[in-house]
């Protein structure tokens, strides 16, 4: 795992061998993307910094190829390269491109209006939706994961009073500003390169490290933290699971310190059906799932229970007249709506989960036995339909673990490689999701694959 000397982890590896890959497999995924290369080799003009969003300069090839189409959990460039597609728009997409009830339910929508700030039919049926698959009685809608904790984050301040919240080190929960807090050589920082942030973040935010009970205990006992947001599982550095009794501590400490609990379920969705919290009867006050929940179309929802619920109410009885600060235009309309309520009652079924849950086991395990037979001290982590494998020793138990273990060269060649046999995962770490759409054969490609990588690096 990391260096205690702060070097690179290159997970067993030497450096040399490690870009001799990287070097072989970007020639050779350039030399079968004439096209893409042509489009987006240099950069695709009109972008700053040649990509139109930023984060896509970051995936590992040479060059982003473009897009030809995507169905199911296949993914098709405009060179012809065919991929079995495990990152599905790292989790957008975790229940298949374009399934087919939320396909009908765009096209049925699409001569209805797109958005009219007044809810329709559909949306009477998604509150009811909500309330039966995730539990809790009082429910909104956003666009992004991002926009959802940070209303919920708001209740939590105006219920409680309190203006601190406390975060998870290594947490992501989207461009919430308040949450890019991180500890530094033990100390609350705010996280390094942040663009354009002026202020000290860490005045308003503690940060503990997960798992550990008693700095969480010693940081709530001030009474001063509005909400601990957190995901049940650290899922955006290299996964981390809760020790045994974690949670139920997280919840007993909360409530005995007047302490509200955010559970942001936007990746761990895939633990199966209501999520986590449903899984392992987490009893949270505020909720937050984005990205998958409308099938890939941008929605949102953030629900609160009923005690939450009441007392806000109360706060907005006091609150002086004005804008609220949350919200944004185009949310709730009734586009999200035909296809939340496609992917709620059609494709997020319990049968699907089942099926996702059956293959990642099978993904799981198949990673896990080649990872034996090339004896590489590395481990494999699965949530559900989320897998992920790690080249470092495990299991992890916190988000400064999960960081130092984080291989960034070794995993660049090893995705490149992937990509040349046919593989696509999430370019950020090395996460893999199987949807309702994936088939066995797909897992077991993927298996093939990384073993062949596997014996390369480690012959
Ligand atoms: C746990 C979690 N919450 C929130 C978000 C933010 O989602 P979005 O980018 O859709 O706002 C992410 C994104 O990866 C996430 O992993």
């Amino acid at each position: 795992m990391a260096s205690p000397t702060g070097t690179e982890n290159l997970g067993g590896i030497p450096a040399a061998r490690i870009a001799r890959l990287h070097a072989d497999e970007s020639a050779t995924y350039a030399a079968r993307r004439p096209a893409s290369r042509a489009a987006a080799g240099n950069g695709i003009p009109g972008y700053l910094f040649g990509q139109p969003m930023h984060w896509m300069a970051d995936w590992p090839m040479p060059f982003p190829f473009l897009v030809e189409k995507a169905a199911g959990a296949t993914i098709l460039d405009i060179d012809g390269n065919r991929l079995d597609d495990f990152c599905l728009g790292d989790t957008g997409s975790m229940f298949g491109h374009s399934p087919a009830p939320v396909a009908r339910a765009i096209r049925r929508q699409a001569s209805r209006g797109l958005t009219y700030m007044l809810p329709d039919p559909d949306a009477v049926d998604v509150g009811l939706l909500l309330q039966r698959t995730f539990g809790l009685p009082h429910w909104q809608i956003a666009t992004t994961a991002t926009d959802a904790n940070r209303f919920a984050l708001r209740v939590a301040r105006a219920v409680t009073g309190r203006d601190r919240i406390l975060v998870f080190n290594g947490c992501y929960h989207g461009t919430v500003d308040e949450t890019f807090v991180r500890l530094i050589d033990g100390r609350p920082a705010n996280r390094p390169g942040l663009v354009g942030e002026f202020r000290d973040l860490a005045q308003r935010t503690a940060v503990v490290e997960f798992n550990d009970v008693e700095a969480l205990e010693a940081a709530l006992s001030t009474r001063e933290i509005a909400c601990v947001i957190t995901e049940p599982v650290l899922t955006n550095s290299c996964m981390v699971l809760p020790d045994s009794g974690f949670h139920d501590a997280l919840r007993r400490l909360t409530r005995k310190h007047g302490t509200l609990l955010l559970i942001d379920e936007t990746h761990t969705i895939s633990s199966g059906h209501g999520g986590y919290t449903r899984r392992h009867g987490l009893d949270p006050d505020l909720f937050v799932l984005g990205k998958p929940v409308a099938g890939g179309v941008p929605a949102s929802v953030w629900g609160m229970s009923e005690d939450v619920a009441n007392r806000f109410a109360e706060s907005e009885r006091r609150r002086e007249p004005g804008h609220s600060g949350m919200g944004t235009t185009l949310s709730a309309n009734p586009l999200q709506f035909a296809a939340m309520r496609a992917c709620l009652s059609q494709v997020m079924t319990p049968a699907a989960y089942e099926h996702m849950d059956t293959l990642a086991a099978r993904l799981e395990a198949g990673l896990a036995a080649a990872i034996a037979r090339h004896r590489l001290d590395w481990h494999v982590v699965r949530v559900g339909a989320r897998v992920e494998f790690i080249c470092a020793p495990g299991p992890l138990r916190n988000g400064g673990e999960a960081e130092h273990a984080h291989a960034p060269a070794l995993e660049r060649a090893l995705h490149v490689a992937l990509v040349n046999r046919g593989v696509l995962i999430a370019p950020f770490h090395n996460m893999m999701l199987v949807s309702p759409a994936t088939r066995a054969a797909q897992v077991d490609r993927l298996v093939r694959a990384f073993g062949d990588i596997a014996a390369l690096l480690k012959p």
